[in-house]
């Protein structure tokens, strides 16, 4: 199997890129982590990168035209895949003119319910019974491109928001790499 040259996109923790990278070691996993972008110079995700001696770059995406920064290095690793785990940032046309359909986001929340920011907050507001993450292909509109897959779980009336991240957080490590294999095995 030739695997996809990946790039992942993170802004902070990155349990989601460490959960990618144990899989892409797999052999029948169909992507290889080549990339590793971050637009915060402290993202901890960053010493996954590190460890596993994945080539990662800082980009200041304060500074202007910082998308062609990132397509020069996404063309320079050969990418011809992206995965947003955690990248707080909205991808502009700029990056989707070239990989339109080739870059998908993990959210956590049961879109279209809950798009943006401080989700668990507003789930925990609005009393909903069930939440969970969703696996989707990134469009010009924010958390609104097509649904690849979904995980759900009923919500406890304890729950505070940091269970609800919690238990949204296992079921990301789970949703995403299932997306993957889905994406590439209708390919
Ligand atoms: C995840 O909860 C994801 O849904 C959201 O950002 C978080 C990233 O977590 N988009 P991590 O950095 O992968 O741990």
């Amino acid at each position: 199997m030739v695997k996809k040259k990946t790039c992942i996109f993170i802004s902070g923790k990155g349990s989601n890129l460490k959960n990618l990278i144990l899989h892409s070691r797999k052999d029948n996993f169909p992507i290889n982590i080549s990339l590793v972008i971050s637009n915060n110079k402290n993202a901890s995700g960053i010493s996954f990168a590190k460890k596993n001696k994945i080539p990662y770059v800082f980009i200041d995406t304060k500074i202007k035209h910082y998308e062609n920064k990132i397509l020069l290095n996404l063309n320079k690793y050969k990418i011809s895949f992206i995965c947003l785990a955690g990248y707080m940032k909205i991808i502009s046309s700029t990056l989707l003119r070239y990989y339109r359909k080739k870059i998908i986001n993990i959210h956590p929340s049961l879109l279209p319910k809950f798009k943006g920011l401080n989700t668990f907050s507003r789930i925990l507001k609005n009393k909903e019974i069930k939440t969970g993450c969703t696996v989707h292909y990134v469009n010009e509109k924010l958390d609104s491109g097509n649904i690849i897959v979904q995980k759900s779980f009923f919500i406890n009336a304890k729950d505070n928001e940091h269970v609800l991240k919690n238990k949204t957080q296992k079921l990301e490590h789970l949703a995403f790499p299932e997306a993957i294999i889905k994406i590439f095995r209708n390919n």
